[in-house]
């Protein structure tokens, strides 16, 4: 069955059963929950429902609800290249906010296997407390779920099928608390005569705090997960989910004697580049934005290396084109861009990067780390390039050395700064408490960006005179001969402010000031450079000798306002201007 058809079959199925479930479409992959960094699985926009925060009734006018989720899981990060992972995935999902329970549940997960989809159940499994380790918090108070096992027998489940299980059988909570509770899945053979889980149907009985506390739940939940491509998979009668209908248009731009393994790490990343991006991510050295340029800088190495027969930009047009039907906001040109410019940054680096890599003769967590901060190689390159050579190094190691890494830089940058009360005063920013160097930071790329439209408009001769930026406002002073005229004035705030929505990442490189100003850098106050300068550059915008801090993106600055224009002395024009 095709993969449209499959997704047709579900939502119709639960749209007629249990008194109807309410179609809800999709949430974006940055959940709204700041706990967790990424949406991984279909329940997550549905928490508040659990938990009697907010009425199922009133919002769906049903207490079910069906629906297909992209979710995206780094924890599977490591697994992709074998025959079931993927960091992207769709997730079908059926869901009960205190509707139905376990014996409907579990009897419309039966038949929609056997009966819609025409497939065998292998095995199901059930929890059993005693299969839980000493110690481990979910075995207080979680009792054995006879209910379910009974309502399997009753089915016509042979016993010898119904396994018991621990811990993977006992689901969330997602992030730091929420609802949570056993959990019965559907296993199915694949072609290879491996059974696969299919299906995990939750019940969400118990709430579990931040401290692994379980209480009742006030409203007994149903929470299940289906995963498309697993289904497709079965359905279709294949061997692993990369040669379904969902990645046999990707495979096909793919050069067909790559290795399998590369051709599903490329074929998976770019599935969720193209999503991550889709749903407002930029690549960045923190939190979504990370997560993003690993797989981004993955994808470019592969490229680099292997000769790929299609740019990584086609095969994403590819995804987009398949995916478009059903992910409307998936824009293909905003992608190549964002794509593009991260690709500038990498490219440059990633060749030498590598041969520093093939110099050492054993890579730990330190030296890992450093060819990240060097050249950019993220973490899967290394551990792949360096194969037994890097036998020792593990995530969990690189992940402290960037952390240790990260505080020592912010440790660096209160010291430089004063520390006591004033954190930021260059001369030129100034600003007292993190919120207002936050402020200042976005205040003072805005300034970059005034520039460029000060020159757009008025000509390349305006040059800075100076500028002050508090967390209140901008102040810029420009050398030009007369008062800006209203229009000029709207002309050089819309220009900013086109920037500013257009979200280009701002890149900075440290270089030699001979080597910068080829570059073309923009730099006004000569004397005071020093011969290693940083270059703070917005593609296609501005680039400037410029010691920092900037924002990562110009999208974060907010609306740019110019609020004042006057001379302050013969020839000299101050522009105040503030954020929004
Ligand atoms: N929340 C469960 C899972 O992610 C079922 O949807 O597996």
């Amino acid at each position: 069955m095709s993969h449209e058809d499959i997704r047709k079959k579900f939502l119709d199925f639960f749209s007629a059963r249990g008194g109807a479930h309410a179609v809800v479409p999709s949430s974006s992959l940055i959940p709204s929950d700041p706990s967790v960094l990424l949406t991984t699985a279909g329940m997550q926009q549905f928490k508040p429902y659990y938990t009697g925060e907010a009425d199922a009734m009133a919002d769906f006018s049903a207490k079910n609800t069906v629906s297909i989720q992209k979710c995206f899981r780094t924890s599977d990060i490591d697994e992709v290249g074998d025959e079931t992972h993927l960091t992207f995935f769709e997730m079908m999902g059926n869901f009960s906010f205190g509707g139905y329970w376990k014996k409907e549940a579990i009897q419309y997960g039966y038949d929609f296997i056997t009966k819609e989809m025409g497939l065998d159940i292998e095995y199901v499994t059930v929890f059993d407390p005693e299969k839980v380790p000493a110690g481990d918090w979910r075995k207080n108070g979680v009792p054995f779920d006879r209910e379910s096992y009974e309502i399997w027998k009753n089915i016509g489940m042979p016993e010898e099928k119904i396994v018991r299980e621990g811990i993977d059988v006992f689901w969330g909570p997602t992030g730091n608390e929420g609802p949570c509770g056993p959990t019965t899945e559907i296993y199915l053979k694949n072609a290879n005569g491996q059974a696969v889980e299919i299906w995990n149907i939750v019940f969400n009985e118990f709430y579990c705090d931040k401290d692994k506390k379980l209480t009742r739940a006030k409203t007994p939940g149903v929470d299940t997960g289906m995963g498309l491509e697993r289904l497709a998979m079965i359905s279709q009668g294949v061997k692993n989910i990369f040669e379904t209908d969902l990645f046999a248009p990707i495979f096909d731009k793919l050069n067909s004697d790559l290795p399998d393994k590369i051709k599903r790490i490329v074929a998976d990343h770019l599935r969720g580049v193209v999503f991550l991006v889709g749903d407002g991510v930029r690549p960045s050295n923190k939190e979504q934005g990370y997560i993003l340029r690993r797989l981004m800088r993955r994808v470019i190495t592969y490229a680099y290396r292997e000769n790929l027969k299609n740019s990584p930009e086609e095969i994403m047009r590819t995804i987009v084109s398949e995916y478009h039907g059903m992910y409307s906001n998936l824009d293909a040109l905003a992608i190549e861009e964002v794509y593009a410019q991260e690709y500038a940054k990498f490219i440059k680096s990633v060749g030498v990067g590598l041969k520093e890599l093939e110099k050492l003769t054993s890579v730990d967590a330190a030296s890992a780390f450093r060819l990240y901060e060097s050249y950019g190689l993220p973490y899967e390159i290394i551990k792949e390039v360096a194969g037994t050579k890097a036998g020792r190094l593990v995530r969990e190691e690189f992940d402290a050395e960037f952390k240790k890494h990260q505080e020592i830089s912010r440790a660096g940058v209160e010291k430089k700064f004063g520390g006591h009360g004033l954190l930021l005063d260059t001369g030129e920013l100034k600003a007292g408490t993190p919120e207002e160097v936050a402020k200042v930071t976005r205040l003072h790329t805005a300034t970059h960006l005034l520039q460029y439209a000060l020159r757009k408009v008025l000509g390349n001769e305006v040059k800075q005179m100076g500028s002050d930026i508090t967390a209140e406002r901008a102040r810029f002073d420009l050398s030009f001969p007369r008062k800006l005229t209203p229009e000029e004035i709207n002309a050089v705030e819309n220009e900013v402010n086109a920037v500013i929505a257009s979200d280009i990442p701002v890149i900075m490189k440290e270089m030699d000031y001979d080597e910068a100003m080829k570059s073309g850098a923009l730099a006004f106050f000569k004397a005071k450079y020093p011969q290693r300068v940083k270059v703070y550059s917005i593609a296609g915008v501005s680039r400037e000798l410029c010691g920092g801090p900037h924002v990562e993106h110009t999208g974060e600055i907010g609306k740019f306002k110019i609020l004042k224009e006057e001379a302050i002395s013969n020839g000299v024009r101050r522009i105040r201007a503030a954020i929004k």
